[in-house]
């Protein structure tokens, strides 16, 4: 890979923040943050995979080498971690080691880590900074920008957060190296929605790259990281708080996966990416039936999932779910307005948008064909 480092920039006024990519950034984090956190104190909020990695400690090698005090917070990993449980017992964690109002929360891991650390963050004594170290492909192209911040809840994903964004993004490519074969996969399945909603150029470049950019070749890897983080910086500069319809496009598939998610209990035999993945056929298959786009695509788009490994039906993971039981997750995503599933819809590669007057008859009929 090449050891250039790129920066681009979330513009969102007074609140832009630049996103850093490159290997090896984690050693020269300290040299990056000095600038605007020199002399406050750091509290790296990170899980146990992270650290048995080596991140952890090349990331602190590097904060102490530019004179940063700092405190290590690990949690176990899982999305089970984001949850009021570990919520609570991070910030008790936090107040504990002594954060004030001028300290940062470095959140170092997958989008787990981001989400979690963030919230905490946005809510800590009303408020404190906090900057994104993604470790995962799925964090690096996707949870870490963009200031969505959250955790589960037994009625759903997500539906306790807040909007706060981070003062900078560190995208170290060289995290990647240690990132289990699964979980790159499920990263790639945010990749490829970007294609589906916005580009489809991108798309068609994926169908012949993607393979490529699972293993972690360092050019297509890269180059589909920084195609992902252009997307996704330009959607949230567009619609920061998600009020004008752009940035929900990025939900592509999320109506499903979320409830595909709920209904496997956030567990380890479903990841986000997995189900957004699955999601995305589904969201392309409803699109067929209400005539917006050739069944083609879908079949197009279901040969690129499967190249690239990823699950297209729930069956495909060993996964049993009850129609019933993922219509009535569905009706807890944030999503819903005024009681209506609302679903991103595509007419074919790098057109999605939003229906809200999809009939649920429709949606029953989807579900039960794709659990077959
Ligand atoms: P994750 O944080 O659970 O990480 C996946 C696994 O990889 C974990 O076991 C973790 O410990 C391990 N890991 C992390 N980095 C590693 C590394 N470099 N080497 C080895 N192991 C490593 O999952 P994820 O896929 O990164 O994120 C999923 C979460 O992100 C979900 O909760 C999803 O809802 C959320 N998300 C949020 C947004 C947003 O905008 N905030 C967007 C997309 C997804
Ligand atoms: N991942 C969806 C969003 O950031 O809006």
């Amino acid at each position: 890979m090449s050891e250039e480092q790129e920066t681009l920039e979330v513009s969102l006024g007074a609140r832009s923040y630049p996103i850093h990519i490159g290997h090896g950034l984690l050693e020269r984090a300290g040299e990056l943050l000095r600038p605007q956190f020199a002399g406050r104190r750091l509290f790296v909020v990170t899980d146990e995979h992270v650290v048995a990695a080596g991140h952890a400690d090349r990331l602190e090698h590097g904060l102490a080498a530019a004179d940063f005090t700092f405190a290590r917070i690990v949690l176990p990993p899982g999305e089970a971690t984001k949850s009021f449980i570990w919520l609570e017992r991070l910030l008790d964690e936090l107040l504990l080691a002594g954060a004030e109002r001028r300290s940062v929360v470095v959140a170092l891991g997958g989008g787990v880590i981001g989400d979690l650390a963030g919230f905490a963050a946005a809510i800590l004594l009303r408020g404190v900074a906090y900057v994104q170290l993604p470790t995962t492909l799925l964090a690096q192209v996707d949870s870490a920008i963009g200031g969505k911040t959250g955790i589960d809840t037994r009625h759903g994903k997500n539906l306790v957060g807040a909007f706060h964004q981070p003062r900078m993004v560190l995208v170290d490519t060289a995290t990647l190296a240690t990132l289990p074969m699964r979980e790159r996969r499920a990263g790639y399945a945010e990749i490829v929605k970007y294609g589906c909603i916005v580009d489809a150029d991108f798309l068609a470049w994926l169908e012949g790259q993607g393979r490529a950019v699972v293993e972690g070749e360092p050019a297509p890897c890269r180059r589909a990281i920084r195609r992902a983080l252009e997307i996704k910086a330009e959607v949230v500069a567009e619609d920061e708080f998600e009020t004008s319809g752009r940035r929900a496009l990025l939900n592509f598939g999320h109506t499903f996966a979320h409830a595909f998610e709920a209904c496997a209990g956030y567990g380890e035999g479903l990841l986000h990416g997995e189900a957004v993945a699955m999601g995305m056929v589904c969201a392309t298959e409803l699109s067929a039936a209400l005539g917006y786009a050739p069944s083609a695509q879908t079949e197009r788009l279901v040969r690129h999932l499967r190249q690239a490994g990823l699950p297209v039906r729930p069956r495909d993971l060993g996964l049993r779910f009850e129609v019933d039981a993922l219509l009535a997750a569905m009706r807890h995503d944030k999503k819903v307005v005024d009681g209506r599933l609302r679903f991103v819809l595509w007419r074919g590669p790098g057109q999605a948008f939003i229906a809200s007057d999809v009939p649920e008859d429709l949606v029953r009929r989807l579900l039960t064909d794709a659990l077959a």
